[in-house]
């Protein structure tokens, strides 16, 4: 079976490690598991009002949401939560109300900060945030990433200390999208 996972980067900055992180994570996909960087940097500001007239960027994400099997989110952390840009990009996609596009969409969720606590607070917030829209998210292994010098390597791929670990982690989160996809709804 193949699936398409849909990939949120909470950070729009050109050099973002984030960024970095999904375009290795897109390198190291099975054959099978096919990666779709999602754009959220132009998104207008979420406003109620434009609900019932949602932006042509909003209604892009929406269905880019709706036919993926899943959803990874890739983080940083902005003052011990999650940045505004992202979200921003959650709260445009699950409106109008009862007509959210994450509900039932397998989670996984990663992050790097340049902090000690690499994310942990933010992937706090934001599995919070996943539990009320009804993503069902994978709990372990986490992954608490903090930026160094070296963690990629001149490719762009992760370099040997933290390969093993990030695809321990992409081994767990698509064998959690297999177990969900009987009871995902793809559009
Ligand atoms: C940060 N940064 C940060 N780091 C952290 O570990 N914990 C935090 O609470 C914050 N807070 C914070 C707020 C704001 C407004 C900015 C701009 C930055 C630093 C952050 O980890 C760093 O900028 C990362 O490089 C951001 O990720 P990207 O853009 O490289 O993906």
């Amino acid at each position: 079976m193949s699936y398409k996972i849909a990939v949120v980067v909470g950070s729009i900055r050109k050099e973002s490690f984030n960024r970095k992180l999904a375009q290795a994570l897109q390198k190291m996909a099975p054959q099978g598991a096919q990666f779709e960087l999602l754009r959220i940097d132009d998104l207008p500001l979420y406003n109620q009002d434009e609900d019932a007239n949602q932006a042509p960027q909003v209604k892009r994400l929406k269905e880019q949401v709706a036919g993926s099997q899943g959803v990874i989110f890739i983080t940083p952390e902005y003052n011990r939560s999650i940045p505004g840009v992202l979200k921003n990009a959650i709260d445009h996609a699950s409106r109008p109300y009862g007509q959210s596009a994450w509900a039932g969409k397998p989670a996984g969720v990663i992050g790097m900060s340049v902090g000690a606590i690499g994310t942990a607070l933010a992937q706090k917030d934001l599995r919070t945030v996943l539990a009320y829209l009804d993503m069902p998210t994978l709990g372990q292994p986490e992954v608490y990433l903090q930026a160094k010098d070296g963690f990629f390597a001149a490719d762009g791929s992760i370099a040997e200390g933290s390969r093993d670990f990030i695809q321990k982690w992409l081994d767990a989160y698509l064998a959690f999208v297999a177990e969900h996809a009987g009871r995902v709804e793809t559009v």
